[in-house]
């Protein structure tokens, strides 16, 4: 009887630590538990807006830099062991579910990615560019696993399930949760700058934040990242950047004088006198890298 008891209390033990211990042990498990694919329904236009953005694309596109890392700089430059924690050195900003995959999984896509850079089989690459293509920075991305890191000790954890909005929004079809973090500049900032991984490593992928904040706040710019890349001509979830024309023009603040002249030197010359002012209009340093 005694025994039985104890089995029983184990049981309900178990069961909140299971619920919430919850890792992945295949890309398609973990890509379920942040499944994007159902918010296509009900946000059809943000959802075809981001397909464009390079969120949507932020493994694929960065291949080659995740190889070199993967391959060269953690096995051979620091002789280090291909870990969970190297792998997400990178993958907690270009896919932050990766997070949640196992120790076993998360190894694996990084040697997929080595894979799909290496291999001369252009069928197994495309092959390997499929599966690594659904893993991205997502609508769950930052509408949850990122939504509250910026201000953690206030907030906690984000919840599985709930999407976390800046607006007073209820919604019938998910629980909604309003923060005061998604509308803030240092929400962004937590991907578009330095990062810090948990064994104290310093990833300086992209600084454009730190000339943010340095050249643009500190001087006066009110602006964030969100009314320049989201609301400013409803640019929404596009987010257009330096591969996008429109907002390069914007940020490129471009005056020319032109005269017309004519030399004498022995003979008559026309010649044009231009002057040219380029001015940084953006909100940071450009270009970033
Ligand atoms: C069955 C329909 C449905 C699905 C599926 C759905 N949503 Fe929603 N969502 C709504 C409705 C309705 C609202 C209420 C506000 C509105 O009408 O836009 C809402 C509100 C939101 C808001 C807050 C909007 C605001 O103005 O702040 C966010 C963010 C959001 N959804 C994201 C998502 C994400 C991410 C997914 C996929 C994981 C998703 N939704 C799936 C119907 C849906
Ligand atoms: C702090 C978050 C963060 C971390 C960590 C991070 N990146 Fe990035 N990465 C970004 C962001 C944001 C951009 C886009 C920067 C831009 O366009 O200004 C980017 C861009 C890139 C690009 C350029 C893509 C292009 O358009 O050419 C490559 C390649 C890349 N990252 C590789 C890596 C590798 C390799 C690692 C791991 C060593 C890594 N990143 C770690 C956030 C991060
Ligand atoms: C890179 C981060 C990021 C990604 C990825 C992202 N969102 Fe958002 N989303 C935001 C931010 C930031 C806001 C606006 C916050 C503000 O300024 O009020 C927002 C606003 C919204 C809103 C409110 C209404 C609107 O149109 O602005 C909805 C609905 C929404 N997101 C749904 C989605 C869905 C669905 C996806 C995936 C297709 C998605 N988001 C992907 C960051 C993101
Ligand atoms: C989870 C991390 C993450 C968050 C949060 C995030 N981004 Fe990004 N963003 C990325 C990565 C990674 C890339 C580069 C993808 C690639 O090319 O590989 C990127 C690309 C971009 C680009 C395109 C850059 C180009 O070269 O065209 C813009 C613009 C951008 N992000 C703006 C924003 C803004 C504004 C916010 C805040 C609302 C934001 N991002 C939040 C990770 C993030
Ligand atoms: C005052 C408006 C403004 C603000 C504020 C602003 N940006 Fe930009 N951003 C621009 C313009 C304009 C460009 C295009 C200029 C270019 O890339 O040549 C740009 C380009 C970018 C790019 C692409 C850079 C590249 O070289 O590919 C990224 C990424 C980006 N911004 C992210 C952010 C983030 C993150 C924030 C907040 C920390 C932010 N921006 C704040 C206007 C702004």
């Amino acid at each position: 009887m005694k025994k039985r008891i104890l089995m029983v209390t184990m049981v309900f033990l178990l069961l909140p630590a299971l619920a919430y211990a919850k890792v992945a042990n295949t890309i398609d498990e973990l890509v379920q538990m942040y499944d994007d694919s159902k918010c296509k329904e009900c946000h059809p236009q943000v959802y075809e807006e981001w397909q464009q953005s390079y969120h949507a694309k932020a493994v694929v596109n960065s291949l080659k830099g995740m190889r070199n890392f993967y391959a060269i700089g953690v096995p051979k430059e620091w002789e280090r062991k291909l870990t969970k924690t190297e792998v997400l050195k990178c993958l907690d900003c270009h896919a932050p579910a990766v997070r949640y995959a196992s120790e076993e999984l998360a190894v694996k896509i990084a040697k997929m990615i080595v894979e799909a850079k290496d291999t001369k089989d252009e069928a197994r690459r495309e092959e390997l560019k499929k599966e690594l293509g659904k893993l991205n920075v997502g609508c769950l991305s930052c509408h949850n696993i990122k939504a509250l890191s910026i201000s953690r000790g206030l907030l906690g954890d984000p919840e599985p399930g709930t999407i976390y909005t800046s607006h007073m929004i209820i919604s019938p079809a998910h629980k909604t949760e309003p923060v005061n973090t998604l509308d803030k500049s240092l929400f962004c900032a937590q991907c578009h700058g330095r990062y810090t991984a948990p064994d104290g490593e310093q990833i300086m992928c992209n600084t454009l934040s730190g000339s943010y904040y340095n050249n643009y706040v500190s001087r006066g710019g009110a602006e964030t990242c969100q009314d320049c890349h989201m609301k400013k001509k409803n640019r929404g979830h596009r987010f257009p950047g330096g591969h996008d024309l429109e907002i390069v023009k914007e940020g490129i603040g471009f005056e020319a004088e032109i005269q017309g002249v004519r030399h004498t030197v022995g003979k008559w010359i026309p010649r044009a006198i231009i002057r040219v002012a380029l001015e940084n209009k953006a909100g940071h340093r450009i270009p970033d890298g």
